[in-house]
């Protein structure tokens, strides 16, 4: 998003107010503010984001266009637990009730960043990422903050695993028709009632486990 499509839709923004019958007169009681030329609010509602054309394909990501990859991207954004210390998400700096900002002149993550945060609206049709311009695709960027010292700190190693057994998440396994969630350690017959979602035993074993750990980790921190 470029900084005046920002402004632009704020400015959009404050003429569906004015639309609504609000006085346009600041909250001083003073001058009235200077009505809008029809061509000026023309200029204007040209720049909001609902203005913007349709996405074009991106070449460079066979998943942009995905629905359940962008549903995953969205959770992904709230996730803290992608952090070193668990309590950092994309959320934290890009606030969604900010204007995905947040208000400080440097972000802070597990450590202080050297700019400020950007907000994000319209983002997906920006052609450059960051104040530098230093990132040519959104994905790329999305790279960055995860591993960075004073963002998010993680490690993508940390994050995919080694793919060994005992890091697997779950296995399926089709010819003994079983299901094994290594996390909780439950395994499960009867493969096509589970792939169709009967996931009851699995989800109030991983339940029950991340409970344990929670006070586990209270108990830790009260001591
Ligand atoms: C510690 C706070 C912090 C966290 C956490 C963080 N960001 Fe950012 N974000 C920033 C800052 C600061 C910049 C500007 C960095 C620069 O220009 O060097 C930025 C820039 C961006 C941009 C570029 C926007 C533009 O207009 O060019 C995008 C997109 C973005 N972040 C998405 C994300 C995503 C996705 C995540 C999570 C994976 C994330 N950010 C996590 C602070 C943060």
């Amino acid at each position: 998003m470029g900084r005046g499509r920002f402004v632009g839709a704020t400015a959009g923004g404050l003429l569906l107010i004015a639309a609504a019958g609000l006085p346009a007169v600041n909250s001083l009681g003073a001058e009235p503010q200077p009505p809008f030329t029809p061509a000026e609010r023309a200029a204007i509602g040209s720049l909001a984001l609902a203005a913007l054309p349709p996405l074009p394909a991106d070449p460079t990501n066979r998943f942009a266009d995905d629905p359940a990859a962008a549903a995953l991207g969205a959770t992904l954004f709230f996730d803290q637990r992608l952090s070193a210390n668990g309590k950092v998400a994309c959320a934290t700096c890009h606030k969604i009730d900010r204007q995905f900002q947040d208000d400080l002149p440097l972000g802070e993550g597990l450590g202080t960043a050297n700019r400020r945060t950007m907000p994000l609206a319209g983002a997906a049709w920006k052609r450059w990422f960051f104040w530098d311009g230093r990132k040519d695709s959104l994905w790329s960027q999305a790279l960055s903050p995860l591993e960075n010292a004073a963002e998010q700190a993680g490690n993508r190693k940390a994050q995919v695993g080694t793919g060994e057994r005992s890091e697997k998440i779950r296995t399926y396994n089709f010819p003994q028709d079983r299901v094994t969630d290594h996390r909780v350690k439950v395994t499960k017959n009867g493969l096509p009632a589970i792939l169709a979602g009967d996931l009851d035993d699995f989800t109030a074993a991983l339940e029950a486990d991340e409970k344990r750990r929670k006070l586990e980790q209270a108990s830790v921190g009260a001591g």
